[in-house]
């Protein structure tokens, strides 16, 4: 469950005020009265912000400044950019939380709309898959969970998982130039190291799917990752030596949610299947060790199967579709 309240909408008024006047000294008084909080309360909040890397100039004596545009999340930044997108029509950011994706189910569970999103700079208690956590440093990485609610059986879980990783490989190519290798179903590489990974969480009964919550994790601007993930985890920084721009990454990715969830319901699996082959070099004859469920073992890819399967090739030529499970590289 949660562990903390929603981001104040007078802290994201707080950031807007001050990106609209960005050319210019803001007395603290005017932001008081703007936002309807005490001079102290703007002191205090101005003090978190800079905690989290919004370089903001000045005091209470003269008033406050940016330095620079800062690059938190905060729906009132976001929202201009995302226009009509469906994905995002509603943002709820935390500054620290324990797992958006925990938050996602629970606000699914209580009626959320489908497209919305929820967002933390930092993560407590992030969520990976099999149980795993998911490092989430303040302020440098992406975490999102988008509750999606799909008009579609609980057979489809596993290509709205694919969905996914063909939509943020493309958002990261758009925004970054960086291409992504994906590794089934949905984690992204460089260098032959994760940046990004996804996790679906669903409520389902037998025939329907009521809610899809898509939670994805960004390494972007990490300039170390802890020694335990060194060898196999990166960050969009590590890789290019720039910094980049977490909201643009973000905007870009949830418009291309969008895009794919529209060609998945306009023109079915084959289509997200299409884009996802063309995307991964694990998709056809590549050399893996498999881990599922049934245990581990070696074979080669041999493509997908509709419904998101993986088809795997063991060495004694017997050939079988991998539905969940993951794979290592074998060089
Ligand atoms: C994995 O590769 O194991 C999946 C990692 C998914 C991490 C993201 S970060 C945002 C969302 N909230 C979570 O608790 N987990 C996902």
């Amino acid at each position: 469950m949660a562990t903390s309240a929603s981001t104040d909408r007078r802290i994201d008024r707080l950031i807007h005020l001050l990106v609209q006047n960005a050319t210019v000294v803001v007395p603290g008084p005017k932001i008081a009265s703007e936002i309807g909080v005490s001079r102290s309360t703007v002191w205090d909040w101005i003090e978190k912000l800079r905690g989290l890397g919004v370089e903001i100039k000045g005091h209470p004596a003269t008033g406050y400044q940016l330095a620079r545009l800062p690059d938190v999340l905060v729906p009132s930044l976001l929202r201009p950019d995302l226009g009509e997108c469906e994905i995002g029509h509603k943002i709820t950011h935390y500054f620290r939380i324990d797992s958006t994706n925990a938050v996602a189910l629970s606000m699914a569970s209580n009626g959320a709309r489908h497209g919305s999103v929820v967002l933390a700079e930092e993560q407590t208690a992030g969520r990976g898959r099999f149980g795993r956590t998911w490092y989430s440093e303040k302020s440098s990485g992406i975490y999102v969970s988008i509750i999606l609610r799909p008009p579609l059986p609980p057979s489809a879980a596993p290509v709205l998982t694919l969905m996914a990783g063909v939509a943020a490989e493309a958002a990261i190519e758009r925004a970054t130039g960086l291409a992504a290798d994906i590794r089934w179903p949905n984690d992204l590489l460089l260098s032959g190291k994760k940046l990004c990974g996804i996790l679906t969480e669903m409520s389902a009964d037998v025939d329907r799917l009521h809610a899809v919550v898509i939670g994805i994790g960004i390494n972007v601007n990490h300039q170390a990752i802890p020694e335990e993930l060194r060898s196999i985890a990166t960050s969009l920084r590590l890789e290019s030596g720039k910094i980049h721009s977490r909201a643009q990454i973000l905007v870009t990715l949830l418009r291309a949610i969008e895009q794919q969830y529209q060609l998945l319901l306009r023109e079915g699996n084959q289509a997200i299947i299409q884009r996802w082959t063309a995307a991964s070099s694990y998709a056809q004859g590549k050399r893996v060790r498999v881990l599922a469920s049934t245990g581990e073992f070696q074979a080669v890819t041999a493509g997908l199967e509709s419904s998101g399967a993986l088809r795997v090739r063991r060495d004694d030529g017997r050939e079988e579709p991998l539905v969940a499970g993951e794979i290592v590289e074998l060089k």
